[in-house]
């Protein structure tokens, strides 16, 4: 039996602090405990997330939770084998909460850290999302990657290797939902409760359009959409809007998931890939999951989707991810981590280490 790999894991790139222990063995790899406060009951106050506010929240919330995942995981500080942290992209202040908590603690406990890159801790969640180990027929993969920060499709050729297929050239997926729900008075973040409704509404009430449908690259649009909901709605009346609010949101989330699977579709037929993952808060969306799984058999491909409780932000996928990374022999020390704003997947993944360039592309000192 092969030694155990602990990871401790840190996710505050926005608004959820996550922290998590997970743990490899053997190539199976456990979630020992994981634990996300929200922050979502304090920026429902702005309508959005405020970067300053979101940090202090963090500050305010990891100690306990970091304690919480010592105590449940009953892994001692001596048994852990790194520190692993979201170091971008995300809002500087909140990721720099985590980046410095892992360096804090990595520096105590003598320990390495693992950069890790948000968007992989989504990719990893969907690919262990239905087993504790990842079988190496699923790669080349690909990853849907759909949240309230990023619209993507990533090839995902094997472990810690990923190629950005096509993004979104504007607003996430994520974010034409929470624009939507907002403009039909839904609160926030309300693509939670836009999907809701659309359940009960007739998807084709209102034909709205299907940005960038037939354009031959995997880009994304979605402010487009976002402006022809807007121009639908703006001129009912109060009663009308009342009547039409369901038939609305079930439109527009017909539009937005048929924009995902046909593009998804064209990605398919491009890279041949022997699984399909999907995964980000949107992925959370049951139109969205039954529409990819569709897809993915009419294509014959296994479909890995991050199951429900870890589709939006948490620290269990930075741990999993984290795990494969470590496993490479690929650590860093704490003056290697710095929280980077803007990080691209591809790019940052190549070539993690030693040091990261700032978000101002100077380099730390
Ligand atoms: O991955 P995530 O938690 O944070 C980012 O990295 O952005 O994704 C949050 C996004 C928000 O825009 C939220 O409205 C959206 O995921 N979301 C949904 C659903 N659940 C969460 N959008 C559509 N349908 C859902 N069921
Ligand atoms: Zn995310």
């Amino acid at each position: 039996m092969s030694e155990a790999i602990n990871i401790l894991a840190i996710e505050t790139s926005c608004d959820e602090t996550g922290v998590a222990m997970v743990r490899a063995q053997d190539d199976q790899v456990k979630i020992l405990s994981q634990t996300v406060a929200s922050q979502v009951d304090i920026h429902v106050v702005t309508g959005g997330v405020v970067p300053e506010v979101a940090a202090r929240e963090h500050v305010a919330v990891i100690k306990p939770l970091l304690e919480q995942v010592m105590t449940e995981a009953k892994i001692e500080s001596n048994d852990v084998s790194a520190i692993a942290v979201t170091v971008g992209p995300g809002l500087q202040p909140a990721l720099a909460v985590g980046v410095t908590a892992a360096q804090a603690i990595a520096f105590a406990w003598g320990k390495p850290v693992v950069p890790v890159h948000h968007l992989e801790g989504h990719i990893y969640s969907a690919l262990l999302a239905d087993s504790d180990h990842i079988d190496p027929s699923s790669f080349p993969a690909l990853a849907l990657i759909v949240s309230g920060g990023h619209t993507m499709l990533v090839n995902v050729e094997n472990h810690c290797r990923y190629v950005i297929l096509g993004s979104t050239v504007d607003d996430a997926a994520g974010e034409a939902f929470d624009k939507v729900a907002r403009l039909l008075g839904l609160g926030y973040p309300g693509g939670p409760a836009l999907s809701a409704l659309a359940a009960g509404g007739n998807p084709e009430a209102f034909a709205f359009p299907r940005p960038m449908i037939t354009s031959p690259d995997l880009k994304f649009s979605f402010s487009g959409l976002k402006t022809a909901v807007l121009y639908a709605w703006r001129p009912l009346s109060v009663l009308e809007q009342a009547d039409k609010r369901v038939d609305v949101a079930a439109s527009f989330a017909a539009a937005v998931v048929e924009t995902l699977v046909r593009k998804t579709e064209q990605a398919i037929k491009r890279t041949a890939p022997h699984s399909l993952l999907l995964t980000g808060g949107v992925a959370a969306n049951s139109q969205l999951r039954q529409a990819m799984s569709r897809l993915a058999r009419a294509y014959s491909i296994p479909l890995k989707m991050a199951p429900l409780a870890l589709a939006g932000d948490n620290a269990a996928m930075i741990g999993q991810a984290a795990v494969y990374i470590f496993a490479q022999g690929r650590s860093a020390t704490w003056r290697d981590l710095d929280a980077v704003a803007r990080l691209n997947l591809d790019e940052f993944t190549v070539d993690r280490f030693p040091v990261l360039s700032r978000a101002d592309g100077s380099q730390p000192g």
